[in-house]
């Protein structure tokens, strides 16, 4: 059972990303994600993230992509939310497991027709041999579905990730910024802290 206080982080993380989708011109739901492969080399890319509530925070994309090779060996992931209208940043910390299916299906559907044959075009992160190739994915699949029903590739799904830490900063005045850090417990609650600038 999770306590009241539990959401206390979450509650904080949408207020702050309304007020981002307010201010800030461009993605406000853009994030950096980092991955480690096997050998604990990092990589990071943009995702967009498409959930977040207390179940965590879920992002949609390749199963075949690098990051989806690097989670299957090490699902840990870090994610960095900036906003330069706000001067604002958060940091979330914690592993990622798959979403279900339905959950997957869902927004599958809600995407546009051409991004839903494009995720069946792309196979994210392999070296594509000449543009032409990648029309002609596209061609194959828009034929393929014609005016039909686009079912999700069993490759493209979306992942979760269930928070262990999150940071709130936001910029302070002569670099005296603030940083709050809340550290989940093993009793569902978080240990808030005030980390030095
Ligand atoms: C603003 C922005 C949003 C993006 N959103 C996604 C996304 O939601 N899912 C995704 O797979 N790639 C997204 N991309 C592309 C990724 O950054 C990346 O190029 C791709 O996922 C391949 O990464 P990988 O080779 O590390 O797996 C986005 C790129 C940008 C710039």
């Amino acid at each position: 059972m999770k306590s009241k206080e539990f959401e206390v982080p979450f509650r904080r993380f949408g207020e702050w990303m309304a007020l981002a989708e307010e201010k800030e011109p461009g993605l406000a739901n853009a994030v950096s994600m980092a991955t480690v492969d096997e050998q604990g080399r990092p990589s990071l890319r943009m995702v967009l993230l498409k959930g977040w509530d207390e179940t965590g925070f879920v992002f949609y994309t390749n199963l075949g992509s690098r990051k989806s090779r690097d989670l299957e060996g090490n699902n840990r992931v870090a994610l960095l939310l900036y906003w330069k209208s706000l001067n604002r940043q958060i940091r979330i910390e914690g592993p990622v497991s798959l979403v279900d299916d339905q959950e997957a299906d869902d927004y599958f559907k809600s995407r546009p027709r051409e991004a839903r044959i494009g995720a069946w075009a792309s196979r994210q992160s392999e070296v594509l041999d000449g543009w032409f190739k990648l029309e002609k994915a596209v061609a194959k699949y828009a034929a393929k579905f014609g005016i039909g029903e686009i079912p999700r590739p069993d490759f493209w799904s979306g992942y979760r990730l269930k928070p262990e830490a999150i940071e709130f900063w936001s910029q302070g005045k002569f670099r005296l910024h603030k940083r709050e850090l809340f550290t989940a417990t093993p009793d569902n609650r978080w240990r808030v802290e005030t980390l030095y600038p």
